[in-house]
């Protein structure tokens, strides 16, 4: 079966005059979405903490893409003040913008909290994105996308309400990582839902097992215990993490997909893998009043940080 490339999605797309802006684009998915999307002509804004690596990226971008319209803005996901200067930086490179992809993550980390106080997973996967999008809503273009990046992984776990910081309960990575990708699926529910009538649209992506730095905390024993995980389908084979896994050019092409596919223009409220909508995602990811309730909850936490 032929996997689709980046480039194979954006090929004939033309997003001249047109503003996307990458989380966690100095590496891996973020920083393959951002070229794939720099030769479509579109301005691309890449943010993440490590300003020296953004540069990096920016610099392998144009030599890829000698044409390629690129900006960097410093984003630390860890710190609702650095998100709050975030925005602003956006803001003032770009009055509108026609795709937010809310892409960085970290996955599995050893027990810690954020500067704000929230666990490290949530507060890097979901509470730093829900601040990030809330403060530039505001700016999302009409016919605009806001791209999560969510794994298959939600399906580890769903998200506590009554205990989102890890405040109760023994800390497990993995329960905590699944239920950070679960947010970032009940995130795009409420986002869709509250931003569908202003003519923008939101999707959750699966990328696939990619080779990237994600899987940078884990060791031999965690690798083994996802290769035991049964797959949701029980027709489909089991995925080894050690065999089956993609090249970011591959893995990041339904996050590219999601960005620019004029199949999606009327769709929104979906997980997609493989280029295509997926209906296997677990059914408390999808829930409205599971992703309202979030939603309240994450604003709460954010406070005042996320009004312009
Ligand atoms: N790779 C996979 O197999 C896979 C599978 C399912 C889902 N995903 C999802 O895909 C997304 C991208 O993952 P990846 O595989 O490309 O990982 P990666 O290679 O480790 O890249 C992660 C990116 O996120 C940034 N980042 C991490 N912490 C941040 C913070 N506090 N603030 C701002 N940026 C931060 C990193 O840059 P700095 O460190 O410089 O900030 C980096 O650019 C993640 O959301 C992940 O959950 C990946």
């Amino acid at each position: 079966m032929h996997t689709p490339t980046t480039l194979d999605v954006v090929e004939g797309i033309d997003f001249t005059g047109k503003t996307c802006v990458i989380t966690g684009a100095s590496a891996g998915l973020g920083r393959e979405s951002a070229r794939a999307l720099a030769t479509t002509g579109a301005h691309v804004i890449l943010a993440a903490r490590n300003v020296g690596a953004l540069r990096d990226a920016q610099d392998w971008i144009r030599s890829e893409v000698p044409a390629a319209s690129t900006s960097i803005v410093a984003l630390d996901l860890t710190s609702l003040a650095s998100v709050r200067t975030a925005a602003a930086a956006v803001r003032d490179l770009a009055p509108q913008i026609h795709v937010l992809m809310n892409n960085a993550g970290v996955m599995f980390t050893p027990f810690g909290r954020t500067a704000d106080g929230f666990e490290i997973q949530f507060g890097t996967n979901h509470l730093g994105h829900y601040a990030l999008t809330r403060l530039l809503s505001p700016h999302l273009a009409e016919g605009g996308r806001i791209v999560i990046l969510s794994s298959d992984g939600h399906r580890m776990s769903d998200v506590d309400l009554d205990d989102l910081n890890w405040e109760r309960r023994k800390y497990d990575k993995f329960a905590a990582y699944g239920a950070s990708k679960t947010a970032n699926v009940l995130h795009m529910v409420d986002l869709d839902r509250r931003m569908r009538d202003r003519g923008v649209r939101a999707y959750a992506v699966h990328p696939g097992v990619v080779a990237t730095s994600l899987a940078r905390h884990m060791n031999r024993a965690d690798f083994e215990r996802l290769t035991r995980l049964e797959p949701a389908d029980p027709g489909q084979a089991k995925v080894d993490v050690r065999r089956d896994f993609l090249m970011p050019e591959q893995g990041a092409a339904t996050q590219v997909w999601a960005a620019v596919s004029p199949e999606l223009a009327d769709t929104g409220s979906v997980y997609l893998a493989d280029c295509r909508i997926r209906d296997d995602v677990a059914p408390y990811a999808m829930d409205d009043a599971h992703a309202a309730e979030l939603s309240q909850l994450s604003e709460k936490l954010c406070g005042a940080g996320v009004h312009p």
